[in-house]
């Protein structure tokens, strides 16, 4: 079977076709991260417009580049939640007129859903159950995987996301949009105990998250550094910001695991890209024994393939939509209430 995903959440027009959720057949992006570089950040507007001019291009060549025609196509999977809203109406409208032209079945998908689905285009084995961390610029959350389409959220960001807190500081040490990467590359260069940043503790759910007092403290170190004429290291803010991140991720992953007796653990999404979050958390596994699958640096941001993928474990538990399918700022993900 075989899946066209179409992906709008932010600044990422995609389009990837699949074959039974494992199989890459074509994965094209257009990224627009370039353009809103220049704002410092993503401005939703812009966003749209891109993906209202990109979309119908990018299907195009993802079809010919798996030697496709769209009749060849077995079901259209949209991601329609959660995102910026103008961002995710391009891609539901778009996937809904073509499913309606060319008789197709519409599969929605839930783009933190479609994260965790990564990992199935690369990892032949894994199959639910396992325990999901799920690491993006818009989310974080370790989740139980219980089947391909039933999700338990077991902790999740009370404020901001990993990928926002990593951007925000990599804003204020001056690293173009988007940051996460600078801060990665600064950090190998620096000395992660030349500052202590301050750890959150969480009452209430253990594993839940909170980033904001991290992104906090180290833009008003920086900004306080600048009104006195000093500078900060920025390799060594950035190796101490990449150590707090990815030691926390970490340790609550590896504590959840042990409590629910998971020994499979999947890391996904945009900041599974970075090479402290990986080597940190492999580190942990490979040390209790536990399976880790994550995505390949190209898999780890946005993409359609991710989208295709859960949206064919959609389709097989009868998950599609009609045409009143609706795009979603914020949603919870399935088997959970909103
Ligand atoms: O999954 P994604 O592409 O979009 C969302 O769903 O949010 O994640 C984007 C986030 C951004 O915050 C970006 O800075 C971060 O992933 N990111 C990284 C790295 N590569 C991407 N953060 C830290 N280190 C990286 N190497
Ligand atoms: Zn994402």
């Amino acid at each position: 079977m075989r899946i066209l995903g179409i992906e709008s959440s932010c600044d990422e027009t995609a389009a990837a076709i699949v074959e039974d959720g494992r199989r890459i057949l074509s994965n094209v992006i257009a990224s627009q991260a370039d353009e809103h570089k220049l704002y410092g950040g993503v401005v939703p507007e812009l966003a749209s417009r891109r993906h209202c001019e990109n979309i119908l291009p990018v299907v195009r060549k993802a079809l010919a580049d798996a030697n496709m025609t769209i009749d060849e196509v077995d079901g259209i999977a949209v991601t329609y939640a959660p995102g910026l809203i103008g961002a995710l109406l391009v891609g539901v409208s778009f996937a809904k007129g073509l499913a309606l032209m060319a008789n197709k079945p519409l599969i929605p998908v839930h783009h933190t859903e479609g994260h965790a689905a990564a990992n199935y285009l690369v990892h032949p084995d894994l199959k639910p159950p396992y325990l999901g961390l799920i690491v993006s610029g818009g989310h974080t959350r370790i989740a139980e995987v219980l089947d391909y389409t039933t999700f338990r959220t077991v902790g999740k960001t009370r404020d901001d996301a990993a990928g926002e807190c990593f951007d925000k500081c990599a804003r204020a040490m001056g690293f173009p949009y988007p940051g996460g990467v600078h801060v990665d590359k600064a950090a190998q260069r620096g000395n992660a105990s030349a500052y202590q940043l301050p750890k959150t503790k969480m009452e209430g759910n253990p594993y839940d998250f909170s980033f904001s007092g991290l992104k906090t403290y180290i833009v008003n170190l920086l900004h306080h550094a600048e009104q006195c004429g000093k500078t900060e290291n920025t390799d060594d803010l950035s190796a101490a910001l990449q150590k707090a991140i990815a030691d926390t991720v970490t340790e609550k992953t590896i504590a959840a695991a042990q409590e629910l007796g998971y020994t499979k653990i999947a890391l996904s999404g945009g900041v599974s890209a970075n090479s402290g979050v990986r080597d940190t958390l492999a580190a942990a596994c490979e040390k209790h024994g536990f399976t880790l699958c994550m995505p390949p640096l190209a898999l780890c941001g946005d993409n359609a393939a991710m989208i295709a993928a859960q949206g064919y474990y959609n389709y097989l538990a009868g998950i599609t939509a009609d045409e009143t399918l609706n795009a979603v700022a914020s949603k919870e993900l399935r088997g959970e209430s909103a």
